[in-house]
């Protein structure tokens, strides 16, 4: 059995990107060089900046009529948006871009993730990086010299990753990079006897592989994370995020701590804070580390 510890709040950082202002069902947000305005449901109360400042935003997300809290609506560019603009973590360079989900094809808010990753990760160590997407774990694993694997069912965002790579000059990190299912790759990881030091999972509520397998995150949660606990070391970490699911950071570290047995879970939210000292939670996480 696991012991949990209390969830602590981490704010962003070592990332060029600032919440500046929020309220009214909306965030004002700096990604690189580049404002954003976007939907916060959250943001319940009033708006410190004039509409003037708002109305500078180089990027508008008008959601769908009727879904105010999801992915889906329109994009309005204002002036010039690059198709690409980059973005940086503690001087490692990386791609930030308008997609047509309400993201920014980076998520500085798991930053404190990042920063974990360059303190735990020493060379040699193997990381598998599941559901990995915009690849900016895998980059700052491998910048620590881990020999790093990043799992994707989207090519696309594989394509992103190693355009994200190419920028930072990284050709030589050892990252390989693998279009499958997350499940199906672990599962065969451990039939090869394959183990980590470190896993990281951040998986979507519903996703699919790329031969369409169906993905939902409480039906695959047990099995995936039995799955996980089969190939980490018994001194490893694992870290579990999600994010827009009715699940607790609490629920969460219940999950891994059951799955992955004796070692210490700790949990928490990636929270944004605005310039005016307001805070949301942009989602959850659960950490576990294995008896040193
Ligand atoms: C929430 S994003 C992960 C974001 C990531 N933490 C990052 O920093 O970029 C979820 C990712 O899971 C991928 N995905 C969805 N279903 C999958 C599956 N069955 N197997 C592997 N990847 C999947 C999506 O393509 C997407 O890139």
């Amino acid at each position: 059995m696991s012991s949990l510890k209390a969830p602590s709040l981490l704010t962003p950082q070592g990332v060029d990107y600032a919440m500046i202002d929020s309220g009214e069902g909306r965030k004002l947000e700096r990604f690189g060089t580049v404002l954003v305005d976007r939907p916060e449901p959250q943001a319940v109360w009033e708006r410190k900046l004039k509409a003037e400042k708002w109305a500078g935003a180089q990027a508008v997300f008008a959601p769908k009529g009727g879904d105010e809290e999801g992915e889906s609506g329109n994009w309005e560019l204002r002036g010039k948006v690059p198709e690409r603009w980059e973005m940086s973590f503690d001087g490692m360079p990386f791609y930030a871009r308008v997609t047509p989900f309400r993201h920014m094809g980076c998520f500085p808010d798991q930053s404190p993730q990042w920063a974990w990753l360059k303190q735990t990760v020493k060379p040699g160590m193997k990381v598998l990086n599941l559901f990995g997407y915009t690849g900016v774990a895998s980059m700052v694993a491998a910048g620590a010299r881990a020999e790093v694997v990043h799992v994707d069912a989207s090519k696309k965002a594989i394509g992103f990753g190693r355009e994200s790579v190419e920028l930072a000059g990284m050709g030589e990190a050892k990252i390989r990079w693998i279009c499958d299912d997350a499940l199906a790759f672990v599962a065969r990881e451990g039939r090869r006897g394959n183990s980590y030091d470190v896993v990281l999972m951040d998986p979507p509520k519903f996703g699919r592989g790329p031969d369409g397998e169906k993905w939902e995150f409480f039906d695959g949660m047990p099995g995936l994370l039995r799955d996980v606990a089969a190939i980490t070391k018994p001194d490893g970490a694992v870290w579990l995020t999600a994010y827009a699911l009715r699940v607790s950071s609490v629920a969460l570290g219940t999950m891994l701590g059951e799955a992955m047995g004796k070692g210490e879970v700790e949990v928490g939210e990636f929270v944004s804070e605005d310039g005016f000292g307001r805070r949301f939670t942009n989602s959850m996480w659960a950490r576990w580390e294995g008896t040193k």
